[in-house]
């Protein structure tokens, strides 16, 4: 099978847009690095970040597992023919119905993080077993998911103590060092920390195997210095892993949404229209934050560039979406070559948390998704 150059479909007049365009090989080849640069270490995917189902499809295949959030990625992932023993729940608030189809189905692990929760899951899908979520540094991350979420060290004991009350089995220890994180000591910090509570459980007779050292691994090293690699944050986490956490019989599991398929995903959009508005001039695309681009609402900073090879003098632009809404707002002083209607842009680091946040709003579509090389490139 031939491999699809991105390039060509992107360019391509034919590609309707706003699309969404998947290159497989790519997230085949980031699956392979994060197995080489973990090892030990077992991919469950975070599915929230793209629960495209040949994603989903791919990981099972190269015998990863699933993280789940909610009864719908449950079902998504067991239609792919992921097997309960290889499905993970770290969403801390889950619903009986939810609780009660998880335990049927096998799943592996559930996170908790708060003593209601202890009871409900005891309810609900009783003797499971459970890991606890640890509230951790997310400073230097694009999107921090600190305060939602998480316990401290002394909570967690409670927790643990709790949970065996309640006939389920405690495992170990989560966390999130917050989405797109840029600064590594995060991971650090927080396995330090797993490796003081797990010595201070092992003293009140808990057995501890599990470690899930989350998500929050960044897309973009390759076009922004600033951005951490894969390999670098490789290299001091397994030296944390290595120097806090008790190596026997050891279950190291990543959980990346973005890591794994961000920089797969390229969305192309057109420009339908333009104006100066105070003297700033507009560009109108047709996506925007209701329909592929909420995370630049968040706070992400868009990386656009023009799908054009005509050399242009460099303009400052204010990008937005094409709703009613003024939230809906892309870039603001955002540099790019003269662009003009009918002028197609594309915006990077897309494959994750681009379709799954996205609604047709004002009746705009979402992007349309395009799924290249779904096969693996023989070496
Ligand atoms: C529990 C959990 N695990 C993993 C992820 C994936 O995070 P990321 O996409 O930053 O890798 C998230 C994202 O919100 C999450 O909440």
């Amino acid at each position: 099978m031939n491999t699809v150059h991105m390039d060509t479909v992107l360019r391509d007049p034919n590609t309707v847009t706003p699309a969404l365009v998947l290159d497989f090989n790519k997230i085949h080849r980031t699956y392979d690095q994060f197995i080489d640069l973990f090892p030990g270490g077992q991919v469950y995917y975070a599915v929230k970040a793209n629960a495209n189902l040949d994603v989903l499809r791919l990981v099972v295949e190269k015998g990863g597992g699933l993280e789940i959030a909610s009864l719908a990625e449950l079902e998504r992932s067991l239609a792919v023919g992921a097997t309960g023993d290889k499905i993970i729940c770290s969403n801390p608030i889950k619903n009986p119905v939810f609780l009660e189809r998880m335990s049927h189905a096998g799943v592996y692990a559930m996170v908790v993080d708060s003593t209601y929760e202890v009871e409900k899951v005891a309810q609900y899908a009783p003797g499971m077993r459970v890991y606890v979520r640890l509230a951790v540094d997310n400073k230097g991350s694009v999107l921090p998911l600190a305060g939602k979420f998480g316990v401290s060290g002394r909570e967690a004991l409670e927790i643990f103590e709790l949970a065996r009350e309640r006939g389920l089995e405690p495992i170990g220890l989560s966390f999130h060092v917050g989405s797109q994180c840029l600064n590594v000591q995060n991971w650090v910090n927080a396995i330090r920390a797993c490796g003081e509570i797990w010595q201070e459980a092992e003293t009140r007779g808990f057995q501890f195997h599990f470690l899930d050292i989350g998500g929050g691994f960044p897309a973009g090293s390759y076009h922004d210095e600033n951005i951490p690699t894969l390999d670098a944050i490789s290299a001091v986490t397994m030296e944390a892993v290595r120097q806090y956490i008790p190596q026997d019989k050891l279950m190291l599991v990543l959980e990346p949404g973005r890591g794994l398929v961000g920089e797969a995903g390229k969305l192309v959009v057109t420009v339908v229209g333009k104006a100066v508005r105070n003297g700033d001039e507009w560009l109108y695309l047709d996506a925007g934050v209701f329909n592929g681009l909420m995370e630049t609402y968040e706070g992400f900073p868009p990386v656009a560039l023009l799908l054009n090879d005509d050399q242009r003098p460099m303009r400052l632009y204010t990008m937005a979406g094409p709703s009613c809404d003024s939230c809906d707002v892309i870039a603001r002083g955002y540099e790019l070559p003269e662009t003009h209607i009918g002028d197609r842009l594309l915006f990077l680091d897309a494959g994750a948390y681009t379709n799954e946040y996205a609604v047709a709003f004002n009746g705009f579509p979402i992007p349309a998704v395009v799924n290249l090389n779904l096969q693996p490139e023989v070496a």
